[in-house]
């Protein structure tokens, strides 16, 4: 008999028919004459009530269907009795897929604490919490290949492992296949990488855009949309070592321009998450954060703010002089805290923020320079709950004003003359952004900390599963 999964059994439900479902049971409970189990297959956070007639089953043979246990139910579909759902099952045949000894079974029924389920992260997707995340998780990364593919861009396949770090964005990580306790050094005494895989030093990325920059250069549009690594020591609710970035960069746009496809594509990401992931945010937001819907409902239907850093440091200052404190200083030049883009995106303006014209110094050295010499113009939008959600900028075209910021910050550009070759030949006016998937993630799930919207975190000392 054909399994059928239970997702589709309640959205379309054939009374009376005899079906076939598989899942791990949630709870069992009842009385001598009769039992329900709430079976849950994953493919929707509703579970099916089973039906167990007592006087077709014996009490030893459901002995071992307990919470965590899989099974394997045939029964007839049939309108349920009680109240709390449709349809039930009323089993005639239970196989015991995988029993759960519920003394030693991690996962209970009473609920567990979101830190306590960090710590057991094999078996945390069973609940509905994390059911709920990461089904939302790949809606999100559908969300995101539709929206580019309907737009005319292609996803470009940028590479993991470089030799270049002018990107600048945080300490990376070494590859290497050496014996670290027996380097090979060379006469004054640094490890010489001739010897070495690659045969030069090489590191995990941390950003795809480089590369993507050669494709746009050529393709038009492109995105990426890969993992990237980071081996900052933030142990933060917001910082993972390892995430998920989306980069598009695109041939032919202006900073105006750049600003309207962040929106764009942010909205469509959220509207996709509301029509598509009802039950799962229904879910969420009566559990953990009851204004949910309504923030995601309200960054659809809001026009982003545009404010130029200058002005965004002049209304942080008159916040201070109002007594508004901060912990870390504001001054013009200051690179942002999320305290800082939390005031203006949740207090001041009450909408999510598209920051532009930053400081030069607090940015990357790709960051087309604006006429005052001072601004870049970059292009980062700050979203309520979240701080930053996305990097981008309008990049630098001109070899020669490129190659001056180059010298200028003493980058080492031995490695990169791939990079400067797209300026050397048919150059073009281009941008780009960067959007951390598992900040998307937190800002679409209420979650509170970065660890719980991506299966296994990577944190500092934490590499576990
Ligand atoms: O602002 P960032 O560093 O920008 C770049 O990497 C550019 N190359 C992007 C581009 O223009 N193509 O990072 C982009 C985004 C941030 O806005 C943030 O959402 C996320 O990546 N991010 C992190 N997410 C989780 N953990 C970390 N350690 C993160 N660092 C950045
Ligand atoms: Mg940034």
């Amino acid at each position: 008999m054909k399994r059928i999964e239970i997702k589709q059994l309640l959205e379309s439900p054939q009374i009376g028919a005899e079906v076939n479902v598989k899942g791990w049971v949630r709870s069992r409970r009842g009385n001598k004459d009769v039992n329900f189990i709430a079976l849950n297959d994953g493919s929707t956070i509703k579970n099916v009530q089973v039906v167990v007639d007592l006087t077709m089953f014996s009490e030893e043979s459901l002995k071992e269907v307990t919470t965590g246990s899989c099974l394997s139910v045939v029964g007839k579909l049939v309108e349920s009795q009680g109240k709390g759902q449709v349809v039930e099952i009323q089993a005639s045949d239970i196989e015991i897929y995988g029993t759960a000894d519920s003394l030693t079974y991690p996962l209970q029924k009473k609920g567990h604490s979101l830190e306590y389920l960090r710590g057991i992260a094999h078996l945390r997707p069973r609940t509905n919490t994390f059911g709920a995340i990461f089904r939302i998780r790949h809606n999100m990364a559908m969300a995101i290949h539709t929206y580019f593919h309907e737009h005319g861009y292609f996803y470009f396949h940028t590479p993991l492992i470089t030799a270049s770090d002018a990107e600048g964005a945080g300490q990376m990580f070494q590859v290497t296949t050496k014996n670290l306790y027996r380097l090979k050094k060379n006469e004054d005494g640094k490890i010489d990488y001739s010897d070495d895989f690659f045969g030069k030093m090489t590191s995990l990325t941390v950003s795809g855009q480089l590369e993507g920059e050669l494709g746009a250069l050529a393709l038009g549009k492109i995105y990426t949309f890969g993992p990237t690594f980071r081996a900052e020591n933030s142990n933060t609710p917001r910082h993972l070592a390892e995430f998920w970035m989306i980069e598009p960069e695109v041939a032919f746009i202006d900073k105006a321009e750049l600003m309207d496809l962040e929106e764009d594509f942010l909205k469509y990401c959220v509207n996709w998450a509301l029509k598509n992931c009802k039950d799962d945010l229904q879910f969420l937001n009566d559990m953990f954060d009851k204004g949910l819907i309504e923030r995601l409902q309200s960054v659809v239907n809001t026009e982003f703010v545009r404010l130029p850093y200058t002005e965004g440091i002049e209304i942080l200052q008159q916040a201070i002089k109002s007594g508004k404190k901060f912990e870390f200083s504001c001054n013009w030049g200051d690179d942002l805290a999320s305290e800082h883009e939390r005031y203006l995106v949740e207090e001041h303006f009450g909408k999510p923020v598209i920051m532009t014209d930053y400081s030069k110094e607090i940015k990357a050295f790709y960051m087309k320079i604006n006429d005052d010499g001072k601004t870049v113009q970059g292009t980062d939008v700050l979203f309520p709950t979240i701080g930053e959600i996305i990097g981008g900028s309008v990049r630098e075209e001109s070899y020669d004003k490129l190659m001056q910021e180059i010298e200028r910050r003493g980058i080492p550009m031995k490695d990169m003359w791939w990079y400067l070759d797209t300026r050397r030949y048919g150059s073009a006016p281009h941008a780009g952004f960067g959007l951390g998937f598992e900040r998307l993630m937190l800002f679409v799930t209420g979650m509170q900390n970065i660890r719980d919207v991506i299966p296994f975190p990577r944190t500092p000392k934490s590499a576990e599963f």
